[in-house]
């Protein structure tokens, strides 16, 4: 197909059109009556980011909740291919995951891809790439994961109790087609070809639903699980999907760890947080503070008001009253940064400390909080 976009786990390029991306991967739009249905069965008003819509489509996202309402369950599965720095966007998932396991009390498992990440990128050693996951783990536990019922593991470690079902998911997935799903060529590693059934294996971790929050990136993986699952006496996955935080360079493509000015880094300190915002952040507003006053802004392509209206502000009068504000040039680009730089920088020194305290509780997630205890006996077949 002919787009002005891209979207596969290793890249995000272009404005993306997400109404046109359910339909090529064939996946459905949440809509309001499905919110609703939501609401009505979690009992507690829907998150930020499904009210407006980051998280914007499913698959049997209805199946999980008809699941829970019958008393069957589900279970959720998130992960994170580590590397040097989380930035705000890799939270998304996250936040999101923390808040469906508050809403319905369920099991949380997170894949942190050592493996993975080692074996896309020739310069990255092993040791890398196992340093990194830790420090990843530290930022994914200080969102607030419940450690009783949250198993974090890293590939190279699980991979024993892991081994015996993602042989025979591997054995179900054939060259051709994970080939023509991932784009692999004759220069790809065997590695990372076997790498799909490792990220499928979390899919099976129970005989429930499977409920995975993660960018839409993902979705090709999910594809080849839907069409194997059922042949290996599992379900098939179920999925919600996040539209992408845009880099802070412009609303094309999606924040990048590896272009150090697209994003904002969990570790970013004040004053780099303040630099970045008012050097970097793409404006959608006028070019000088007149005719700003006269034109206002274009909303749809400023990235200071998609990170308030993303992540930032929650309160829906708050982001009403600044998107009518600013597109009615009443707000002057260097106030809409600012607001965002403080607001970030209030997240982050909230985010840290937390971290911090993310140090004492690691081996809970690891390895003996319950539900990891529980993991660790067991042997996936
Ligand atoms: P990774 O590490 O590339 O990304 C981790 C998660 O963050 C999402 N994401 C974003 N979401 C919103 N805005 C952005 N700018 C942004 N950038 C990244 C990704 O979609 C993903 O949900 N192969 C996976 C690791 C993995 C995994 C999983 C992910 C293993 N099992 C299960 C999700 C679910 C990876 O490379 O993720």
């Amino acid at each position: 197909m002919n787009n002005n976009y891209n979207v596969t786990p290793w890249e995000v390029t272009g404005k993306v059109d997400y109404d046109r991306l359910i339909e090529q991967f064939g996946t459905q739009k949440i809509n309001d009556e499905l919110k609703k249905e939501f609401t009505e069965i979690s009992k507690i008003p829907p998150h930020v980011m499904l009210r407006r819509g980051i998280f914007f489509s499913h698959r049997d996202l209805n199946m999980v909740l008809n699941d829970y309402k019958e008393g069957k369950g589900f279970f959720l599965y998130t992960g994170r291919a580590p590397s040097l720095g989380m930035h705000i966007g890799h939270l998304i998932p996250f936040l999101f995951t923390k808040w469906l396991q508050d809403a319905f009390g369920v099991n949380v498992y997170i894949e942190i891809t050592d493996d993975e990440k080692f074996m896309r990128n020739q310069d990255y050693s092993l040791e890398q790439t196992r340093e990194w996951s830790i420090e990843n783990i530290l930022d994914i536990i200080a969102v607030g994961f419940d450690p009783d019922r949250t198993f974090i593991f890293q590939d190279t470690e699980y991979i024993k109790n892991m081994y015996p079902l993602a042989i025979k998911i591997a054995k179900k997935l054939n060259f051709s087609e994970v080939k023509a799903t991932f784009g692999f060529d004759n220069s790809s590693n065997i590695g990372i070809m076997f790498y799909p059934a490792l990220q499928i294996v979390p899919t099976m971790f129970e005989k429930k639903r499977c409920l995975i929050p993660a960018g839409i990136d993902q979705d090709p993986y999910w594809r080849l699980q839907r069409d194997i699952a059922e042949s290996l006496g599992f379900y098939k996955a179920a999925q919600i999907h996040s539209k992408f935080l845009p880099p802070l360079t412009g609303p094309e493509g999606k924040m990048s760890s590896s272009i150090p000015e697209s994003a904002i880094y969990l570790s970013d300190a004040k004053d780099i947080v303040e630099r970045k915002i008012m050097k970097y952040a793409y404006s959608g507003g006028q070019a000088t503070a007149e005719l700003q006053r006269k034109l206002g802004a274009n909303l749809d392509v400023d990235v200071p008001f998609q990170w308030l209206y993303y992540f930032f502000e929650e309160d829906d009068d708050a982001i009403a009253k600044i998107a009518e504000d600013y597109a009615h040039g009443l707000m002057l680009t260097g106030e809409i940064k600012k607001i965002l730089a403080n607001r970030i920088n209030d997240f982050l020194s909230e985010h840290r400390k937390r971290r911090e305290k993310a140090i004492d509780i690691i081996d809970k997630f690891k390895f003996d909080g319950r539900l990891a205890r529980t993991m660790w006996d067991k042997v996936h077949e």
